[in-house]
């Protein structure tokens, strides 16, 4: 498929796997057929990804409000996190895909814990494509607990109250370390950010698509890309 793929492609893609629910509904089916649905295609795209040459991924996989759903769908969701954790270790392996967590992993499940450190230890030294899955995440309260760690820092008197700048800031967020994302894909037709990347995405491209994220194809991705390669990205300049 490597033809019809535009020369400029992002360094930083986002995606908010988002429609699972409305896609099992058209089909009468429960919502958790549609999480396992929204799944298996993260794992399939997360493949193409790293086989076009992204460089990083994030996608959206569980947010600090979606706490709020009924709790079957919630547990639901923990199994197949771990279903799905556990079959990327095998997988991933050969792509060479490098998985970290964004948000406050410590509120699941004590086996989903250990399950997701070992995917971490064992992505350690691996060269592709970084696979950064944003679970228990919020925007807000990544700031949150960035400025917390800052303020903590200024007390015990390791950094200045000078030094709180937007460098520091970046450097205490859950993707420390890594580019801004440039473009950021929101399947489901949403027209919002849902709290996803807030800092990060001061000056991400959006593309709104009106699919669902189970039927969302590799040629769906091409097309956003294409977008994102025809926009003319200005940084407040002319
Ligand atoms: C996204 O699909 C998956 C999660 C938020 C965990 P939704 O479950 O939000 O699907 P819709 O938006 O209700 O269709
Ligand atoms: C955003 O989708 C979160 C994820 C896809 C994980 P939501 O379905 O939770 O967002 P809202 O409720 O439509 O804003
Ligand atoms: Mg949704």
């Amino acid at each position: 498929m490597g033809e019809t793929l535009p020369q400029k492609l992002p360094v930083h893609l986002g995606i908010i796997m988002d429609g699972n629910g409305r896609w099992a509904k058209r089909r009468g089916l429960p919502r958790s057929a549609g999480h396992a649905a929204g799944a298996a295609n993260f794992k399939k795209i997360t493949r193409y990804c790293a086989s076009i040459g992204i460089r990083y991924l994030t996608v959206y996989a569980f947010s600090t409000e979606n706490w709020t759903r009924p709790a079957e769908e919630v547990s639901a969701l923990m199994v197949l996190f771990r279903q799905y954790l556990d079959e990327a270790l095998r997988d991933f392996r050969d792509d060479e895909i490098a998985v970290r967590f964004l948000g406050d992993v410590s509120a699941f499940p004590k086996k989903l814990q250990e399950l997701i450190r070992e995917t971490e230890e064992i992505s350690v030294g691996r060269t592709g494509m970084v696979l950064n899955i944003a679970m228990n995440y919020g925007g807000r309260a990544e700031l949150t607990h960035a400025f917390r760690t800052l303020a903590q820092k200024v007390k015990d008197g390791s950094l200045a109250p000078e030094e709180v700048t937007e460098e520091t800031i970046s450097s205490a967020l859950y993707t420390a370390g890594q580019p801004d994302p440039d473009l950021i894909i929101r399947p489901s037709g949403e027209h919002r950010t849902s709290n996803f990347l807030l800092w990060q995405s001061a000056y991400a491209e959006y593309v709104v698509m009106d699919i669902l994220w189970p039927d969302f194809r590799p040629e769906d991705l091409n097309a956003a890309l294409w977008e994102y390669a025809n926009r003319s990205r200005r940084f407040g300049g002319v």
